[in-house]
Order: structure tokens, then sequence, then C-alpha cells
């Protein structure tokens, strides 16, 4: 069984509410799985486990959520390439109808720029409350666990 970090940027904690599920689902799946936040992570964090997943919701105009934003600048010089990923991104139409859940492709670029290994797919939620959340990222966490297997 994998060893999970669920690592998240979440300012009103819709990011946060997705995580709680993504990690009842994976520990539901007797994998180990934490979930830590971005503002209370080190770059070396990310290694000690088999799969890193980056979570972030968007902000002021397709931006990652601050904390995140903040964590992932710190990683700028952290060799990532032996380290698999998988990315969960939050965002709203409402807010911005150009950079919709631009914090997903962020993430993803910068897994992919610094070669580290990206599962996919990617689980995008436009909107919250999010309707049949629980279906949703079981849907999802299978698709990623398989790939752990
Ligand atoms: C001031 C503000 C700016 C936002 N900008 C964007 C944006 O550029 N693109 C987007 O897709 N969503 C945007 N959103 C929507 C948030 O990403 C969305 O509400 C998300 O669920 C918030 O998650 P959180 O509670 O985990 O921080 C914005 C929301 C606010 C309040």
């Amino acid at each position: 069984m994998a060893s999970i970090l669920i690592l998240f940027g979440s300012t009103g904690g819709n990011t946060e509410l997705v995580c709680d599920e993504v990690l009842h689902i994976f520990k539901a799946k007797n994998h180990t799985a934490v979930m830590q936040r971005a503002e209370n992570s080190s770059p070396d964090d990310m290694g000690a486990y088999d799969l890193c997943i980056l979570a972030s919701s968007t902000y002021g105009q397709g931006l990652l959520q601050d904390h995140m934003r903040a964590f992932i600048k710190s990683c700028s010089s952290k060799n990532i390439s032996g380290n698999t990923f998988a990315v969960i991104g939050l965002g709203d139409n409402k807010y911005n109808t150009e950079y919709i859940i631009e914090s997903a492709a962020i993430l993803e670029k910068t897994v992919k720029d610094n070669d580290g290994t990206l599962l996919s797919p990617t689980l995008r939620i436009n909107k919250t409350p999010v309707p049949h959340l629980e279906t949703r990222v079981k849907k999802w966490a299978n698709e990623i666990a398989k790939q752990l297997a």
C-alpha cells in the first residue's frame, strides 16, 4: 500500500473539504494518507511519500492560493525528479472567465517543468459546494490508485 501526502492550500475551506474526502477515500483503500497545509509544509516533505497530491484553489486572476503559491516558490531549488504527484484544482467561473481553475494548470506545469512524475487525471472542481463530492472523488481516487498499484 502506498504512502500519500495531501498537501493543500485553502483560504475559505473548500479545498480543505475536498482534501478531507480524498483522505477518507484513500484511507478506506488501506493506503497511509496524511493531510498537511501548505503553510506548515517544507519542500522535503514531498519526497517522504510515494505520492504527493498538490491541491489548491485559484485566486486573483488565475493565481495559486496564497499559501500554496509561497510553498511552490520555496520549492524552486528542490529536485523532484524522483517524486510522483497528482493535482487537485478548485475554482469558480463566476470570479473569472479567463482563468477558470488555473491553479490546476499551474500545479501541473510546475510538476512537469521540474521533471516530477505527474499521474492523471487531475481533479478539477468548478464551483462549490460540489454536488456528489464523494462520488466524484471516489472515481478520481480509483484512477489514481490504479497507477499506484
Ligand atoms: C477574490 C477571489 C478571486 C478568485 N479568483 C478566481 C480565479 O481567478 N479563477 C477561478 O477559477 N476561481 C477564482 N476564485 C474562486 C475560488 O478559487 C473558489 O471559490 C474556491 O472554491 C476557493 O477555495 P478555498 O475555499 O479552498 O480557498 C476566486 C475567488 C475569490 C474570492
